[in-house]
């Protein structure tokens, strides 16, 4: 997590990343078996193979790496890899070692077999890495005894492990460090029907009576990204609680995704603010990032980082060379009707009428 600039956006809602009072709530709707966990077929395919041959062989499975924006079940799948295996898991991040000893005093304390899972693993620092590719390779660190000319290099065996890394930018990693691992994991964004499921899961796990309907609506508004759904599905929980009586229907869900500024799509205030700007004051664009980012009152830095990649990944903002443009889809979500000249980028026709998303 990253601390927000003053005054920039503090996004709630929708925010991929996990607030820090809700590492509790989210621990208790963690599944635990890979049965459990939802969608990512392909990856739970492979891993099952992955998990299952070692365990035929009685050694331990390659090194696994996990890479994809926040949210969407590293951690998860982390945890789920040590209990398949029946093995112990030891938990670090990058962050957390900033030199090459603390590195070593992991490794060299870890059990035959056991798991150590290296979260935001492009975050250690660089003479860690260089230490973890050999104890990747050859379960063995190099311990220097000494300083300067007269220092040595004595290595230690250390047992055989797994190595689970999570990132949330594998383009950082060095490559060196990248082809260490056995099996990458390429997480993706989960579809409705995915986060439905999950949403039922939850549902149930809390205790909540939800019909589809509901389900379906929180869904839709959760940006395709699990740890979304979650806090939604928390959100018209409360919501239910305290203004119906305790389920949730695709009636209570609405009322209480509107009140907390979650739209149809999922887009919060800041993206609707960017939107709203880009048509009323720019004709649609295209619009530089500063000018837009003033227009709305936050730093461009905040516009780019937090508004955009949801933007554009759902089709609602193109970045051309020469700025931002709202793509008709994006005029019809804001329900406004587009100038005749509007430059849509790619030049297209202002009458195409998209049928992309459907907003109630
Ligand atoms: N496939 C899934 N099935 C069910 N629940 C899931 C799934 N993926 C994620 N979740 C839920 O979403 C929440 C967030 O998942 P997790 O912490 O594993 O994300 P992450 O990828 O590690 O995120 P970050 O990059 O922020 O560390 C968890 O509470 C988990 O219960
Ligand atoms: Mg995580």
């Amino acid at each position: 997590m990253h601390e927000p600039d003053p005054g920039a956006y503090e996004r709630e809602a929708v925010s991929p990343e996990a607030g820090s009072d809700e590492q509790q709530a989210e621990r208790a709707l963690r599944p635990r078996v890979l049965g459990d966990f939802v969608g990512q077929e392909r990856v739970r395919e492979q891993l099952s193979l992955v998990l299952h041959s070692a365990q035929r062989r009685g050694s331990a499975p390659d090194h696994v790496l996990m890479s994809g924006p926040p949210g969407l079940g590293k951690t998860t799948l982390a945890m789920i890899i040590a209990s398949e295996l029946g093995s112990p898991l030891r938990i670090s991040s990058g962050p957390a070692i900033e030199r090459s000893g603390d590195l070593a005093a992991v490794l060299s304390t870890l059990q035959e077999g056991e798991v150590l899972f290296l979260d935001e693993i492009h975050r250690m620092a660089r003479p860690a890495e260089e230490m973890l590719y050999v104890a990747m390779e050859d379960f063995r660190v190099d311990v220097m005894v000494g300083k300067g000319p007269g220092a040595t290099a004595i290595p230690l065996d250390i047992a055989p492990f797994t190595l689970v890394g999570a990132t949330t930018r594998a383009g950082l990693l060095p490559a060196p460090l990248r082809d260490r691992f056995g099996f990458t994991a390429q997480m993706d964004f989960y579809d409705d029907e995915e986060l439905e499921r999950i949403l039922h899961r939850s549902a149930g796990l809390l205790g909540a009576p939800m019909d589809a309907d509901a389900a379906a609506e929180i869904a839709r508004r959760s940006r395709g990204t699990p740890r979304i759904a979650n806090r939604l599905l928390r959100r018209v929980r409360d919501y239910a609680e305290v203004r119906g009586d305790g389920t949730l229907t695709l009636g209570t869900a609405r009322s209480a995704l509107d009140l907390y500024e979650v739209d149809a799509s999922g887009l919060d205030r800041l993206d609707r603010a960017v939107l709203d700007s880009l048509m009323s004051k720019f004709r649609g664009g295209p619009v530089g990032l500063s000018t837009l980012a003033v227009s709305v009152g936050e730093e461009p830095e905040t516009v780019e980082a937090v508004a955009e990649p949801f933007l554009v990944r759902s089709g609602f903002v193109a970045r051309t060379p020469r700025g931002r443009v709202a793509t008709p889809m994006a005029w019809d979500h804001m329900g406004r009707t587009p100038p005749p000249d509007a430059a849509f980028g790619a030049g297209t026709d202002a009458d195409t009428d998209t049928d992309e998303s459907v907003t109630p």
